[in-house]
C-alpha cells in the first residue's frame, strides 16, 4: 500500500528543520509535533466520507456536507504518540481515543506491550495509529496486530519521521495499512535510531533526558 510523504511542502520542511535541531527546546518541540500531527491528519482523512446535512447560515438555509466523526478512532502509541494528540483533537474534536503502551528494549529493539485500552466499538471505526517514529517498525507492527485482533479492518499509520527499514517491515506485515509520514529518512544506526532523525522522540517531548 501507499506511503504518503509530506516533506515536499516548504512549511513541512521548515518545521522539520526546527524539530530535528538538537538545540530546539521542549516547548517548541511539542508545538511542532502537534502541528505536524494536524497536517498528517488532514492528509490521512482526505478520503473521508461526507454526509449531506442541512444548516442555516445567517443568510439562508443550505445543504452542505459533514464528516461523521463517530467513524474514526485515534490510537497513540505511548509515550511519544500522545504528543501528537493535541494536534489531532484540534481538527477532530469528538475523536474517540485508544491507548497502546509499548517500549522498545534497548538491546534487542523489540517492543513490549504494557497497556492496551481502546473504545468498545473500535471494530466499527477506521483507526489512525499515531507515533512520531517508525524506526524498525516493531512497535507499529505489533500495535496494528493488536488492533486487528480486536476486529479493526481499516487502519492508517501516522508518523513524523520514518526509516526505509520500518516502512519495508510494515508493508510486509501489514500491506493493507497506509503510512502517512512527514519525512522518510536515510537509515537506522546500530542502536536502531533513525538517521538523521531527531533523537528520542519521547525524551524530547517529555523532557526526560
Ligand atoms: C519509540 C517511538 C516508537 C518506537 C519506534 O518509542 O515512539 O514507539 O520507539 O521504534 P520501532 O519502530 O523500532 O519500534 P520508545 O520505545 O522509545 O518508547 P517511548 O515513547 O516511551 O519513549
Ligand atoms: N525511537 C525514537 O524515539 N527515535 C528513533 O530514532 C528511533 C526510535
Amino acid at each position: 500500500m501507499d506511503v504518503v510523504e509530506l516533506k515536499s511542502h516548504p512549511l513541512v520542511e521548515h518545521k522539520l528543520a526546527i524539530l530535528r535541531d538538537k538545540n530546539t527546546g521542549t516547548k517548541e518541540f511539542r508545538e511542532i509535533v502537534s502541528e505536524l500531527a494536524t497536517l498528517l491528519c488532514y492528509e490521512a482523512m482526505k478520503d473521508a466520507k461526507l454526509q449531506e446535512v442541512e444548516i442555516e447560515t445567517p443568510i439562508q438555509k443550505m445543504k452542505t456536507k459533514k464528516i461523521n466523526e463517530n467513524n474514526y478512532a485515534f490510537v497513540p502509541i505511548l509515550r511519544a504518540g500522545t504528543g501528537m494528540l493535541d494536534g489531532i483533537i484540534r481538527v477532530v474534536p469528538n475523536a474517540k481515543i485508544g491507548h497502546i503502551g509499548m517500549y522498545r528494549d534497548e538491546e534487542t529493539f523489540k517492543p513490549t506491550v504494557y497497556f492496551f485500552k481502546v473504545p468498545k466499538d473500535i471494530d466499527k471505526r477506521e483507526v489512525l495509529v499515531l507515533d512520531p517514529m517508525l524506526a524498525t517498525g516493531g512497535s507499529g507492527i505489533d500495535a496494528i496486530e493488536l488492533l486487528k485482533q480486536k476486529g479493526v479492518k481499516r487502519i492508517k499509520f501516522l508518523c513524523i519521521i520514518s526509516a526505509p527499514e520500518g516502512i519495508k517491515a510494515m508493508q510486509e506485515k501489514h500491506p493493507d495499512v497506509e503510512i502517512y509520514t512527514a519525512a522518510i529518512d536515510e537509515k537506522l544506526n546500530e542502536k536502531a535510531y533513525i538517521v538523521p532523525g531527531l533523537g528520542d522522540a519521547g525524551d524530547r517531548i517529555f523532557g526526560t533526558k
